[in-house]
C-alpha cells in the first residue's frame, strides 16, 4: 500500500505530572523529589502522536476539559497534525491527569485520574462518518469500556481493522476477543488474561496462543527490554528489542503500538511490523516524558537494524 495510512485512535488524554525522584518512598517516608513537569500524555494521545509521528493521517476521539491543561493537550496534538474535530470538551470535569513518578533508575509508576475521559461518549452515526477509509481503530481502556466496546462495534461495521491495547487491564466480556484484529499487550497483561507467567518469549507465545484460542486474529506480547512476540495463523516469532540506555519507559508501549498499527495499515507482515515497533520504543526510552519522547519515522529509521527475529516452537 503507498497511500498514507489513516488510522482512528480512541482513548485518553492526560497532563502528565512527572515528578522525578530518586526512588519512590515507602508507606510513611517524605522524600525530596528532583523536579516536576507537565507534559502532554494518555495513553490516546500517545498512541495517536505515535501513529502521526510514523507518518499517519490520524484522528483523535477523545475528551478533555474546559481548562488549561485541555487546551495545552489540543494546541500539542494539532502541532502533530492530528485531526481534532472529534475531540469533545466537558463543561465540569476536569482534563485528566497522571501523576508519573519516575525514578532514577528508570522505573516508573503511574496513577491516572480519568477526569473528563470517563465521560467521553459517542454518537453512531458519527462514529460511521468518522471510521469512513480508516484501516484501523486503535484503543486502549483508560477511557469507558462500554464506549470502547461501542466503537470496535462500529469499525467492525465500518470494514475498519480493530487494534486493542488492553491496559490498564480490566474484566473483558468474552464476546470483545474475536472482534479484536490485533491484540497488543505487555507480559502482565497477557499473564493476567491469558494465565500463567509470562517472563520469557516462550511464555510469551503460549499466552499469545491462549488469547488466539479466544478468537483474536494476531497477538503481540511486549516484553519490555527483551523485546516482543508476535503470534498469528502462521506462528509464533521473537523480535529481540535493540540495546540501548534506558531512562523512562513511560509511553514505549504507545509508541510500540502506534508504529505497529502504521506498519500493519502499510502492508507489512505482523513479524516487520513488530521490528517496527521496537526500533520507535527504543528511541522512546532513551528520553524523559511521554509524547515528548515518541521519534519521527526518520529517528526510528536512525536507528540500527533490530537483530533478526526468530521462530519460536
Ligand atoms: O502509557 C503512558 C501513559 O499512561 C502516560 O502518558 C499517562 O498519562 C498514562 O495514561
Amino acid at each position: 500500500m503507498t497511500q498514507t495510512p489513516a488510522i482512528v485512535v480512541l482513548g485518553s488524554l492526560n497532563m502528565d505530572l512527572l515528578l522525578r525522584v530518586p526512588r519512590v518512598p515507602g508507606a510513611g517516608e517524605t522524600l525530596l523529589g528532583h523536579s516536576l513537569q507537565l507534559l502532554p500524555g494518555g495513553k490516546g494521545g500517545n498512541q495517536a502522536v505515535g501513529c502521526a509521528r510514523q507518518g499517519a493521517r490520524v484522528r483523535l476521539l477523545a475528551r478533555i476539559g474546559r481548562d488549561a491543561d485541555g487546551q495545552a493537550l489540543r494546541e500539542a496534538l494539532a502541532r502533530d497534525g492530528i485531526a481534532l474535530d472529534a475531540l469533545q470538551q466537558d463543561e465540569t470535569e476536569p482534563t485528566g491527569r497522571a501523576l508519573v513518578m519516575l525514578e532514577d533508575s528508570a522505573q516508573n509508576r503511574i496513577v491516572v485520574l480519568p477526569g473528563a475521559n470517563a465521560r467521553l461518549a459517542l454518537d453512531d452515526a458519527a462514529l460511521a462518518r468518522q471510521l469512513q477509509g480508516a484501516q484501523y481503530l486503535v484503543t486502549q481502556l483508560e477511557t469507558p469500556l462500554p464506549v470502547v466496546l461501542q466503537a470496535v462495534a462500529a469499525a467492525r461495521r465500518a470494514g475498519c481493522k480493530v487494534m486493542f491495547n488492553p491496559s490498564p487491564m480490566l474484566p473483558l466480556p468474552d464476546a470483545l476477543w474475536p472482534q479484536i484484529d490485533t491484540l497488543v499487550l505487555n507480559e502482565v497483561e497477557a499473564a493476567a488474561y491469558a494465565g500463567g507467567e509470562v517472563a520469557t518469549p516462550a511464555q510469551a507465545a503460549a499466552a499469545g496462543r491462549a488469547l488466539r484460542a479466544r478468537g483474536v486474529a494476531q497477538v503481540v506480547v511486549t516484553l519490555g527490554a527483551l523485546g516482543a512476540v508476535t503470534v498469528e495463523q502462521g506462528g509464533c516469532r521473537f523480535q529481540p528489542a535493540l540495546r540501548v540506555r534506558a531512562v523512562d519507559t513511560t509511553a514505549a508501549g504507545d509508541t510500540f503500538t502506534g508504529a505497529l498499527a502504521v506498519a500493519l495499515a502499510q502492508g507489512s507482515s505482523l513479524a516487520q511490523a513488530a521490528a517496527r515497533g521496537v526500533r520507535a520504543s527504543a528511541v522512546c526510552v532513551t528520553r524523559i516524558g511521554a509524547q515528548v519522547s515518541i521519534p519521527t519515522a526518520a529517528e526510528a529509521d536512525a536507528q540500527p537494524e533490530a537483530l533478526p527475529a526468530q521462530d519460536l516452537p
